[in-house]
């Protein structure tokens, strides 16, 4: 029976069966794009729960390695390391000191691991300052762009030095690409790549992640991240992160700036990548504690969004969750 009131072209046919739907899905998430973050603090004893991001925890110098042995075993495509130092100061010197923390962290990981996976450091001053803000601050309070720029240099070499394969630029400051790319150039360091934090926004979803690095901010830090509410000024960052020779760029933070994400993919002739942050993780597992949502679904389900927006690769705290589930 048929009749012109009834639709003849029908989408449901290829929504039929799990078999109809595997093959024409468009998108297909793979445990070589994804990256773990991973925390490590100086002078833990034991790994430290970190309460508002359930099921992690910050490191100690052993248990990062293990962790990042496991990583590698289970196909992680590379780790982000963020160090927590003993001793912060107003200049964030532990971030430049070979010794360092995040430094020793680096060599640690690069010794269990090598050239197995991606090794990757933030290069940033706000888990090292005592102000807590990513770079040095002037008389007047103010965060000083170019006194900060001359750090990033010097800790950019101290994480090459140690061993990392990808810098990532995550503190916001203006021309911080090229100042730190020059550096590495000038030391021999050719090869260490940038990727790029380009579109970072001032977000309240970076909160879980201050705890992780027990962070000491009291302000904010609006002068130097994007404003929420702008979609322009994020193509102008990596326009300029890309001609000072950013290797990949990123969007931060992922699921709120999806449009962000997918005007870059549009336009960048590198990489994209995204960052799931602590409080998109921070929300899903507090839902899914309560028993309001599928815990393993919203996994699967955000990654695949991030991934359909443009991002190839995608940084999440759920990198070794998802692998297992696409297992
Ligand atoms: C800066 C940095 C932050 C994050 C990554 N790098 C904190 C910030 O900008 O306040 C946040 C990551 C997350 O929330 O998961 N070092």
């Amino acid at each position: 029976m048929t009749s012109s009131q009834y639709p003849n072209v029908r989408p449901r046919r290829l929504r039929r069966t799990p078999a109809l739907r595997r093959l024409v899905a468009e998108t297909r998430l793979h445990p070589a794009e994804l990256v773990l973050p991973i925390f490590v603090k100086e002078g833990l004893s034991e790994p430290a729960p970190i309460a508002s991001m359930p099921g992690l925890v910050q490191h100690t110098l052993a248990s990062l390695r293990k962790a990042a042995h496991e990583a590698v075993a289970a196909g992680v495509g590379g780790l982000m390391l963020y160090a927590v130092p003993e001793e912060r100061d107003a200049i964030g010197s532990a971030g430049v000191d070979p010794d360092g923390i995040l430094q020793r962290a680096i060599r640690e990981v690069a010794d269990e691991v090598g050239d197995s996976t991606v090794i990757m450091s933030d290069l940033c001053l706000d888990e090292f300052t005592d102000h807590g803000h990513c770079g040095v601050l002037r008389a007047d309070g103010a965060v000083d762009n170019d006194a900060t720029l001359e750090i990033y240099g010097e800790m950019a070499l101290a994480q090459a030095q140690a061993g990392a394969h990808l810098l990532g630029l995550s503190g916001m400051m203006d021309g911080q690409v090229g100042f730190v790319r020059r550096a590495l150039d000038a030391a021999g360091y050719q090869d260490t790549g940038i990727l790029a934090y380009a579109a970072k926004y001032s977000s309240v979803f970076y909160g879980p992640f201050r705890d992780a690095v027990d962070s000491q901010l009291k302000g904010d830090r609006k002068t130097y991240q994007q404003d929420p509410a702008n979609g322009i000024e994020a193509l102008l960052e990596v326009r300029l992160d890309l001609a000072e020779g950013a290797d990949l760029v990123m969007v931060k933070p992922a699921m709120s700036y999806l449009d962000i994400v997918r005007q870059i993919a549009d336009v960048a002739q590198v990489p994209v990548a995204a960052y799931q942050v602590s409080g998109e993780y921070a929300m899903v597992e507090a839902a899914a504690a309560n028993g309001w949502i599928d815990r393993e679904r919203a996994i699967l389900e955000t990654l695949t969004s991030i991934k359909r927006a443009g991002a190839s690769v995608i940084l999440s705290y759920w990198a070794l969750d998802a692998i297992r589930l696409l297992g």
